[in-house]
């Protein structure tokens, strides 16, 4: 737990509730929370959710991992610990974005089941969607977009996850998306059917 540091803070309830957030959008807030290797396809798939949602007529917002790690957290490393912060704040954003009754969608390696676990913890039941892009290291490293596993094969990138630093699949997430063997908007349909199955959106 992160120790809870300023003293003299008072909660403060807002007089405008999630409830009559959600009304006035026509939907539910919630968090899509993305997690696989590099190169598993978590931000394509998000981004072409983000559009098949934004093209119903419903408010989306993305927290893709490597714009945030240019801004909000550009003074974390790929430590555990610095990860572990990483996931902390995304988790809080994510939080709020939901709160304000905005469909949420994230996209971060997030390695540790722990870390993802207390962001489940923070938000209610039923608001964070947890969806396990399921590729194997093979399948990513193929891919190497950035040529980023190409460097930590040849030792340049030290702590890189899945060649020498861990990656834990989650045990129960809500969803998983087979990117070994789908393509992008077929995986993108699962999760708007998922979201319509579940009532985040009609
Ligand atoms: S997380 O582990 O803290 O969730 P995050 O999703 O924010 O990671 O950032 C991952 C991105 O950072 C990767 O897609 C890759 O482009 C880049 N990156 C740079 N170094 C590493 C590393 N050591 N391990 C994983 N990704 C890295």
């Amino acid at each position: 737990m992160t120790e809870q540091k300023a003293t003299n803070v008072t909660w403060h309830d807002h007089t405008v509730t999630k409830e009559e957030r959600a009304k006035l959008k026509g939907h539910k807030g919630a968090v899509l929370w993305f997690t696989g290797l590099s190169a598993c396809g978590k931000s394509t798939i998000a981004n072409t959710v983000d559009h098949l949602l934004h093209s119903m007529g419903k408010h989306t917002y993305i927290l893709d991992g490597d714009n945030i790690r240019m801004g909000l957290n550009k003074n974390l490393k790929f430590s555990a610990e610095d990860r572990a912060e990483n996931i902390r704040r995304i988790g809080e954003v994510a939080k709020l974005f939901a709160e304000s009754g905005t469909i949420t969608l994230t996209a971060f390696i997030s390695p540790y089941r722990a870390d993802r676990d207390k962001v489940r913890a923070i938000m209610q039941p039923g608001e964070f969607i947890e969806i396990f892009v399921d590729a194997s290291l093979e399948t990513c490293e193929k891919r190497d977009p950035k040529g980023l596993y190409k460097k930590a094969r040849a030792g340049e990138i030290k702590g890189f996850t899945g060649i020498d630093d861990p990656y834990e699949a989650p045990e129960k997430p809500e969803l998983v998306l087979d990117s070994n063997n789908k393509g992008i908007d077929a995986l993108a349909q699962e999760v708007v059917d998922y979201l319509k199955k579940v009532g985040v959106v009609s």
